[in-house]
């Protein structure tokens, strides 16, 4: 058993996080992490939690299963920091860790290459006690569970991924108060976002002198965004919202900066910037994720004026999350951050799209997303056609799950879930991919 070979070919993959798919809440001596505590009180739309979720964790070896009919060649999945931390630093909890040593160990087994997310926002709750990202500490928190992952899992994993979407759990979950653990405000929002940003680099750093050969990436969303009109005021809007959405946590760490220019309220993160932070954010990324899902029409407005730009609808199809789909922003997004002469690789490290699906004679007929997919990979093959070293797709996600504050209603698989019964059913998507994936192989 080995791990296949990071070589140069595109590889295709599929991608879930430990919150949305584990289950198994409280087995095996895990703790509450901060969507426990938020979904336990009634905070997510059909008032569900995810405390079996997919029943991942007990049923691993089916899905690993159902990877290799789909022939993935890779797999992307997160650590759950309270399964294998309870404490969140301290004593490892070895029966949590052996499942993620088992997990792999089938992945491997069939030639699927684990690509590891250290963080898709389960943070443990104990340290949310304790401020969560909002305190400086957690840069030694999140220092120590990176080397206790690296140590578990070093002969297994080559591909790490430190954080997922800095921007959606800070925003959403310290500015907003929507996603766990439910906090607002500019002072949380801002304290997070640095801390993050430190944490992240600092964990980077680690690996790195762990392991000389990992391959070290993290994830950012990205939505590409058009001026509404070919005028100053729209494309100040656009730059605006750029800035906000997309660059906010790249551009400081390929050192240029926090993009305060074209967003001026980003000045206020300079209080919590302590001396040698600067440099501190920085780590020179082996690649860099890109999950996308849809793009924007903005143009100039005040009526939020920290902001100064307002989205704009349009009479696109759109999913059952309400994202409008217009597949030309994943190739822009890749020619925009390929062209940064500090990203050496890229990948989508997720894009899919939520259907309401219905199982009719034990097949899904989900034409509406074989279509959303082959146009979405489509514009990643000709943003790599010209001339952007992106590497690899992976589809959002394996099967369907918990969606965070929306619950289970959108349904984002290529796999179904009967929440119920708990039986999986691949659908024509999935089909679909496997058949896509095999094509790409016979020609190669
Ligand atoms: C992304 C998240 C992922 C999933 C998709 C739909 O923002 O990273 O967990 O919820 O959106």
């Amino acid at each position: 058993m080995s791990i296949p070979d990071p070589s140069k070919k595109f590889i295709f993959g599929s991608a879930t996080s430990s919150y949305q798919i584990e289950g198994a809440w409280n087995e095996d001596g895990k703790s509450a992490s901060i969507w426990d505590t938020f979904s336990h009180k009634g905070k997510i739309k059909d008032k569900s939690n995810a405390d079996i979720a997919c029943d991942h964790y007990n049923r691993f070896q089916e899905d690993v299963e159902i990877m290799a009919q789909l022939n993935l060649d890779a797999y992307r999945f997160s650590i759950a920091w309270p399964r294998v931390l309870p404490l969140g630093t301290g004593k490892p909890n070895e029966k949590g860790i052996d499942f993620y040593k088992r997990l792999c160990d089938n992945l491997l087994e069939k030639s699927i290459r684990p690509f590891v997310t250290l963080y898709h926002w389960d943070l443990p709750q104990i340290l949310e006690d304790k401020g969560g990202w909002t305190n400086r500490d957690i840069i030694e928190w999140f220092s120590e569970y990176t080397s206790v992952m690296h140590n578990a899992l070093k002969d297994r994993v080559k591909d790490w991924i430190i954080l997922n979407e800095p921007f959606v759990f800070i925003v959403l979950g310290y500015l907003l108060g929507v996603h766990a653990p439910g906090r607002r405000g500019f002072k949380n929002f801002f304290r997070a976002s640095h801390h993050a940003m430190l944490a992240q680099a600092a964990s980077a750093r680690i690996l790195r002198s762990l392991d000389s050969t990992a391959r070290i990436g993290t994830t950012v969303s990205c939505t590409a965004t058009y001026p509404a009109r070919d005028n100053e005021k729209d494309r100040q809007a656009a730059r605006r919202f750029d800035a906000f959405y997309n660059r906010f946590y790249i551009d400081p760490v390929v050192g240029r900066g926090y993009p305060m220019q074209d967003l001026p309220v980003l000045k206020k993160i300079k209080k919590y910037i302590m001396p040698d932070d600067d440099k501190g954010i920085q780590f020179d990324f082996d690649f860099w994720g890109i999950n996308t899902y849809s793009t924007k029409l903005v143009k100039r407005n005040r009526v939020v004026p920290w902001l100064g730009y307002r989205e704009l609808k349009r009479k696109l199809p759109r999913t059952a999350m309400g994202w409008e789909i217009d597949a030309r922003g994943i190739h822009d997004l890749l020619m925009q951050f390929g062209k940064y002469p500090e990203i050496k690789e890229l990948y989508i490290t997720e894009n899919g799209a939520a259907f309401d699906d219905r199982v009719e004679d034990g097949r899904v007929h989900d034409m509406n997303r074989i279509h959303y997919l082959n146009q979405h990979i489509d514009a990643v093959l000709k943003a790599r056609a010209n001339g952007i070293n992106v590497n690899g797709y992976f589809a959002w996600s394996l099967m369907d799950n918990f969606e965070w504050a929306e619950g289970f209603r959108p349904r984002f698989g290529l796999v179904h879930v009967d929440y119920k019964t708990l039986q999986r059913t691949i659908k024509d998507s999935g089909y679909w991919y496997r058949d896509f994936i095999s094509g790409l192989k016979t020609k190669s």
